[in-house]
């Protein structure tokens, strides 16, 4: 899928891969034991109930001209009995459905969140949250009652069918053959409205993946949304994405709509027509057609209509449902592009050393954000990368840990190229505190402890205050244990920065990278920072991008980038000599300081 946003449509295909059928019954495949089991209960009670039509036509013809009233008494007790099979049967059938529904259900929504958590960066880069979020609840929830109840009442329906024919045709072959008549013309409305209504579901799942991609980016921008007082304008966009999706509904539930009459029509015809013949052949004598017949022929009619208007309404969900599941097996079937090759090893415990050799990168096709970047740290070293905003910083670091693939040129850590190397070995060596990091619902414990499960409370308690994180968690009311909620919405920008920077830490990288990691934290916290910091950093390889120079300024070596190229490299004093863009960086900054401080 291209970039896309909460206006723009998904594509959407134009022929049904009816593959995509077949991958559903595999789901369905480790439960047939128990949907053959319902599917006996079901057909054994309704062929049970196809008898009550010949009961009467017995009864009207025999037992009450013969007045055989132990007979007649007979057929009644059985079918009492029968309905009470029957009740028992649909009530077993529904627990035995909903359960299969669910499991499916679950078994689905569960593979698309673990493809989801594979997908690399790129793929969430590419479209709004919201459009994912939608297959993963809404998308697999609607699939459930197809995947379970459709199932069993279609082959239900069908075989309904197939006894109410055997039994009419065993009635009167003629008045069979009239009833048949129908059957033409509801095919030939099932061709016109087919393809129009798989398009009008298609479109209808569109709008609502567009709504929902809405809500999310609303709720998500809520702050900004509310601060520069944009809520009539939201509110217009959001009633338009509304609109747009109630109105594709209506569309495609109109084709739904189609059916259900046209049957009705048809079958009102035909019931007439039997009646009217019915009539005459018995008043003519004619083909042996007696008042019990008529009697229970047309009350196989009424019956035989009604699976067919079931397989019409199952065939709508159907259509419905593969416009969902085709957007459910496009995210399950998304490559997963960033991953380990056929021939990845584990990478070896990581010395520190990491080698660009003329590495191009692009995020999309045609724009170059990286050109021939090279250079190589030595073990242990603090690195600083510092340039102006979109010079290509972060995306340096996010390629050390392969969040992307490069386009040419290699990466590599101690010699070994990072693409050769399983990506859960090298990812676990490294400690990634990212520009945006993110603060889950839960503990500060649970936070800091994310990346490293097996940490014990005193290894958190040390992170935290290596990172002057420790004396702002223990003033909140329950220390390491206050809940806080997703995106740290509890916490300052600086308090969530230091809560994330203790979380890298908490890994014992051997590389560490920081990006812009103290940004939001006061001079004075950053400095006693600093001096824990470099303790630990003793002996690994760090990457640290920042914006002040303070912060940089006695790293081993610093990258100055700009425009996706490394323009200067040197010590902070080498780079001064130079009198290059390093130089005028800290003037600047040198000199609006000085400017504050008069
Ligand atoms: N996911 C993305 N998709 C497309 N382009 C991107 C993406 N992320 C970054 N870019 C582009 O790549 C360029 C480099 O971005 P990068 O985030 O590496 O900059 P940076 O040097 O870290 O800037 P800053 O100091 O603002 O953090 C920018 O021009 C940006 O527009
Ligand atoms: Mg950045």
């Amino acid at each position: 899928m291209a970039r896309n946003k909460y206006d723009i449509d998904e594509v959407i295909e134009d022929k049904f891969d009816l593959n995509q059928l077949k991958r559903v019954f595999q789901y369905v495949k480790p439960y047939r034991g128990q949907l053959a089991i319902a599917l006996f209960l079901m057909l054994s009670s309704s062929a049970l109930t196809m008898l009550f039509p010949m009961f009467i036509s017995e009864i009207m013809d025999t037992y009450i001209p013969e007045k055989n009233i132990r007979a007649i008494v007979v057929i009644t007790i059985l079918s009492l009995v029968i309905v009470l099979y029957t009740c028992v049967c649909i009530r077993f059938k529904i627990r035995i459905t909903s359960r299969i529904g669910q499991a499916i259900v679950h078994q689905l929504r569960s593979d698309i969140f673990c493809h989801l958590q594979e997908l690399p960066f790129s793929y969430y880069d590419d479209r709004p949250h919201g459009k994912i979020q939608v297959r993963v609840v809404n998308y697999v929830n609607s699939l459930s009652d197809l995947l379970s109840n459709g199932i069993i009442n279609t082959i239900t329906d069908m075989c309904n069918l197939i006894f109410i024919l055997i039994f009419m045709f065993l009635l009167h072959v003629r008045l069979t053959l009239i009833c048949l008549c129908g059957l033409p013309v509801l095919m030939g409305v099932i061709v016109f409205v087919k393809r129009r209504q798989r398009r009008a579901w298609q479109i209808q799942s569109n709008k609502q993946s567009n709504l929902t991609a809405y809500i999310a980016e609303s709720i998500n921008g809520i702050r900004v949304t509310q601060s520069f007082v944009r809520e009539r304008e939201n509110t217009s966009i959001f009633n338009y994405l509304s609109d747009s999706y109630r109105s594709a509904w209506m569309h495609a539930v109109k084709y739904n709509f189609i059916m259900w009459p046209c049957i009705d029509s048809i079958s009102t015809v035909t019931t007439a027509l039997i009646y009217v013949i019915g009539i005459g052949w018995i008043s003519g004598g004619l083909y042996g057609v007696t008042v019990g017949i008529l009697i229970a022929f047309t009350s196989y009619i009424s019956r035989f209509w009604e699976p067919i208007n079931t397989l019409a309404s199952f065939y709508n969900s159907l259509l419905t449902a593969i416009a969902y599941l085709e957007r459910i097996f496009e995210t399950i079937d998304e490559p997963v592009n960033v991953k380990d090759s056929e021939e990845a090893v584990p990478m070896p415990p990581i010395k520190g050393s990491v080698a660009f050799q003329d590495v191009c990168f692009s995020y999309e096709d045609g724009v170059q954000i990286l050109n021939k970047v090279s250079f190589t740290t030595n073990p242990g070293d603090t690195y600083a990368i510092v340039g102006p905003t979109g010079a290509g910083k972060s995306t340096i670091v996010n390629l050390i840990s392969r969040f992307y693939n490069v386009d040419s040129g290699k990466i590599l850590i101690d010699g070994t190229d990072i693409s050769s190397v399983t990506l859960k070995s090298l990812r676990k060596q490294m400690g990634i505190m990212m520009q945006d990091s993110f603060i889950f619902s839960g503990t500060i414990m649970d936070n800091i402890r994310y990346g490293n499960l097996t940490a014990t409370d005193e290894e958190v308690i040390t992170a935290a205050k290596t990172v002057c994180a420790h004396d702002f968690i223990m003033e909140m009311e329950n220390g390491y244990q206050t809940q806080v909620n997703e995106r740290g919405s509890r916490l300052s920008a600086g308090q969530r920065q230091l809560i994330s920077f203790a979380r890298a830490l908490l890994e014992n990288p051997a590389i560490l990278i920081l990006d812009e990691a103290t940004s939001s934290i006061d001079t004075e916290t950053e400095i006693l920072l600093q001096k824990g910091l470099n303790r630990l950093l003793e002996g690994r390889t760090s990457f640290i991008i920042a914006h002040r120079l303070s912060t940089i300024k006695n790293a081993s070596r610093i990258l100055y980038v700009d425009k996706g190229k490394i323009l200067e490299a040197g010590t902070h004093e080498e780079l001064l000599a130079q009198k290059g863009e390093y130089y005028k960086l800290f003037m600047s900054q040198y000199d609006f300081l000085v400017s504050k401080q008069n």
